[in-house]
């Protein structure tokens, strides 16, 4: 018998599935709600046949297999949950649908259950008044698929209570996850600070410096394991404009994260990366992009030249300074920040530290070259730059 605290999860998807695992995992009786007819039990046994896997392929001791599947069950509705220490919602991205939920979960468990959201996008302010004792209500953000990902963003709502916080903090760790504490603003800090990591290597290619293979292979010359086009054919390029333009639309349409035609065009001609076998690259039935060639000497000029053409130095300035005003605004420490974009991007050095090395002063000439030749707003310097140590 396990004495940790039950585990609600509600929506039996790949992120609710993945979170109950990771649950069980680690000790809890953990209990699976979706509004789908035999959503549940279907996930249940998803979870069970991959912890057997794993065991037949010598990664997990058998009888841990069978003990972490023997503490998962489906249950009928969100009113059936057992008391709960905490209850992670995972369903649509829909906030009436979220709303619907937390009433339900406000009015069931008790005053004392953390009830968090796995919300990409949505702010815990919207979904928290919601609730009975909003104070217990936060953001518990797992990247996918939660079981391998160590991230774990821990958002606080206006109201969250700093014990919540802590709480929800402590369990993730508990649970083997790095938590992150992020205030709840648009993309929280992952999918914030991420966006002109994409952003400007599809303004590059408008541009007409050079052909995506060869910005791609200029970024990658940084350390990234893959370059940002032919990672978002990777995502997918119409989930990764869609969550640009969330943040765009929640941020008052700040010129920062404004959608480029260059993305647009390709979501609506349906080329939406891998899955569709065309992207900005083609890809064959291997999965390898035969158009994904670099001009190498091309690569070795713009990696020489100045800011404007520089894929790197350009994309490592608009980083920094997204993440330097993440930190200014108060919304997450500079530490967190870097662990963030290190484990939930794969980044190889966080922003904070990346700016500090470049220098900070550096970058703000940076961004002032861009703003003088791009005005508009979107490479306007952090103010902190001219402050931060
Ligand atoms: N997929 C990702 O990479 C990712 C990463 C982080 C966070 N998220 C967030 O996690 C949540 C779930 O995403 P997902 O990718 O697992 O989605 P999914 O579509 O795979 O799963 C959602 C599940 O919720 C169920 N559902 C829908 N409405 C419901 C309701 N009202 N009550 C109970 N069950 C309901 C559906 O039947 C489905 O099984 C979303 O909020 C999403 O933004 C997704």
């Amino acid at each position: 018998m396990s004495t940790l605290g039950n585990v609600g999860v509600i929506g039996a998807g790949a992120m609710g599935s993945g979170i109950a695992q990771v649950a069980a995992t680690a000790g809890h009786p953990v209990f699976i709600v979706d509004a789908f007819e035999g959503a549940a039990q279907r996930a249940c046994t998803r979870i069970t046949e991959g912890l057997r896997k794993r065991a037949a392929q010598g990664k997990l001791d058998p009888a841990e297999a069978e003990a972490i599947a023997g503490r998962i069950f489906p249950c009928d509705s969100a009113e059936a949950l057992p008391e709960c220490l905490v209850v992670i919602e995972a369903i649509i991205e829909d906030l009436d649908a979220k709303t619907e939920l937390f009433d339900v979960l406000g009015r069931t468990q008790p005053a004392t259950t953390l009830l968090a959201t796995n919300t990409s996008s949505l702010s815990i302010d919207q979904i928290a008044p919601a609730a009975a004792h909003p104070g217990r209500v936060l953001g518990l953000h797992f990247f996918n698929p939660p079981p391998a990902m160590k991230l774990v963003e821990v958002i606080r709502g206006e109201v969250t209570s700093p014990e919540v916080m802590d709480t929800g903090a402590d369990l993730v760790t508990a649970w083997g996850k790095v938590p992150v504490r992020c205030a709840s603003t648009p993309g929280f800090i992952v999918n914030r600070v991420a966006r002109p990591f994409y952003g400007e290597a599809q303004r590059l290619v408008q541009e007409g410096v050079a052909d995506p293979a060869t910005i791609d292979a200029c970024v990658r010359t940084a350390g990234f394991r893959m370059g940002p086009l032919e990672l978002t054919d990777l995502i997918g390029q119409d989930v990764n404009l869609a969550v640009g333009t969330s943040v765009w639309r929640q941020t008052n349409k700040d010129p920062r994260y404004q959608p480029t035609p260059f993305q647009q065009n390709l979501v609506a001609e349906g080329n939406l990366g891998r899955k569709t076998g065309k992207g900005v690259y083609t890809y064959a039935a291997d999965g390898t992009s035969p158009d994904n060639v670099p001009d190498q000497a091309k690569v070795a000029e713009l990696l020489a030249s100045g800011v404007l053409t520089n894929p790197v130095a350009r994309t490592l300035a608009m980083l920094v300074n997204e993440a330097v005003d993440l930190v200014d605004r108060g919304e997450a420490g500079s530490a967190d920040v870097d662990l963030a974009m290190t484990l939930g991007t794969g980044y190889p050095k966080g922003p904070i530290a990346w700016g500090r090395e470049i220098g900070f002063t550096t970058v703000r000439d940076q961004l002032r070259e861009l703003d003088a030749a791009f005005p508009g707003g979107r490479y306007r310097p952090s103010p902190a730059l001219d402050k931060i140590e």
